[in-house]
């Protein structure tokens, strides 16, 4: 048995994306179909349609959703039709050597439905992220479902399922944000306005956006920016040096994913410092650092893949903290879109219009 439903995907490098009938099979074992009723517009999902993640053409596109569980096949017991979830792209498998070690949120063996989706015609779809959520429902893994507190609205809860997670977590799980700390955040979008709310939830004293844009500076602030550099007219090395004493900042966290950023980033951190790279780099992008720099530098450089999250221990901890007021998910929703709209949120994406366009169903 299967079902179709109406979902949007990336043909083809650079083409426009479209919508299309999906045929989804019935959840076999381990897997869960789930109605899906919001799910933001990443720029990740860009960076599929663009051909820079890989080509396995074509994606079903969409990652950043919440919905309700609409059926689970065989021998899922932790959530069950009805149940309201965000879905996450770490389903830890506990078996490989990173959950062995008690590391689960660096599972290196993370699951996916096993079955694929397809176009009508059989054309096997790659769900963007093991998830493909710009549709009325999806197959997943169940332990890609992560059960929520139903009263927040989904297209906010949607959003930790990718970006505002990877922010929030690349400042307070990857970079360790603490009290009093001077953190950097270059590049402010909904990624980087994440990682300011992360480390402002984590008590740093100073803040610094950087961006190319005054609009997203703007926004920046609202999310906690104590500082703002506009970085197409100012040094941002330079700028984060001054704000800091001519020291650089405690941990400068990069979510743009260009070599020239994250030299900035590089050099723009105080020394022991750390820098976090967030931002997503092409396969084509190339990296040329003095070594004795990195060395004498010390501190550490590190990736956050996803914000370092375990979504059963983070994502019910931040929607209880949004709950109670302590973090704003919902700024990070600048509109609500249909599954039709999702081309020209792209667009404005590109513009920087736009924090986070939700699709809602
Ligand atoms: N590591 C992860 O787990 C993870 C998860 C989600 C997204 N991402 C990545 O994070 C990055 C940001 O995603 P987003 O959704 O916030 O994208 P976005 O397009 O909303 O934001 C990017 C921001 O960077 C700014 N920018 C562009 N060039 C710049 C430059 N040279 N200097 C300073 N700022 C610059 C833009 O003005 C914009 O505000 C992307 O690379 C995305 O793929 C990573
Ligand atoms: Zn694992
Ligand atoms: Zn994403």
């Amino acid at each position: 048995m299967s079902q179709q439903v109406q979902g949007v995907i990336a043909p083809g490098k650079n083409e426009p994306v479209r919508i299309e009938t999906i045929v989804i099979p019935d959840p076999g074992p381990g897997e869960a179909v789930v109605k899906i009723q919001a799910c933001g517009v990443c720029h990740t999902d860009l960076h599929y349609k663009q051909g820079g993640i890989n080509d396995e053409f074509p994606f079903l596109l969409g990652h950043e959703a919440a919905g309700v569980v609409e059926s689970v096949g065989e021998g899922v017991t932790d959530v069950a039709p009805g149940d309201f979830v965000v879905l996450n792209w770490r389903a830890v498998c506990g078996q490989c050597r990173a959950c062995l070690r008690g590391r689960p949120w660096y599972c290196f063996d993370t699951h996916n439905a096993k079955q694929k989706m397809t176009l009508l015609d059989g054309t096997e779809l790659s769900p963007a992220l093991g998830i493909g959520a710009f549709a009325e429902k999806t197959l997943v893994a169940a332990g890609q479902c992560t059960k929520v507190d139903p009263e927040v609205s989904p297209a906010v809860a949607g959003l930790l399922g990718c970006g505002v997670m990877a922010g929030i977590g690349a400042a307070i799980n990857t970079g360790q944000v603490g009290r009093g700390d001077s953190v950097a955040v270059i590049g402010c979008g909904g990624v980087g306005d994440a990682a300011i709310a992360g480390a402002r939830l984590a008590g740093a004293a100073k803040i610094i956006a950087v961006d190319i844009d005054d609009r997203k500076l703007e926004t920046a602030k609202t999310m906690g920016a104590t500082h703002t550099v506009n970085s197409r007219s100012t040094d941002p090395i330079e700028a984060i040096r001054s704000l800091t004493d001519g020291n650089g900042a405690d941990v400068v966290i990069e979510a743009v994913g260009r070599p020239e950023t994250y030299q900035q980033a590089f050099y723009a951190r105080d020394l022991a410092g750390t820098v976090v790279l967030v931002g997503v780099p092409t396969p084509e992008m190339q990296l040329e650092l003095p070594l004795i720099d990195v060395f004498g530098r010390g501190g550490s450089l590190k990736s956050s893949w996803y914000g370092d999250c375990l979504p059963s221990r983070d994502f019910p901890m931040l929607i209880d903290l949004h709950q109670q007021g302590r973090i704003d998910l919902g700024a990070f929703v600048t509109e609500t879109i249909g599954l039709g709209d999702v081309e020209q949120a792209f667009a404005r994406m590109h513009d920087g219009d736009v924090l986070r366009s939700v699709v809602v169903f």
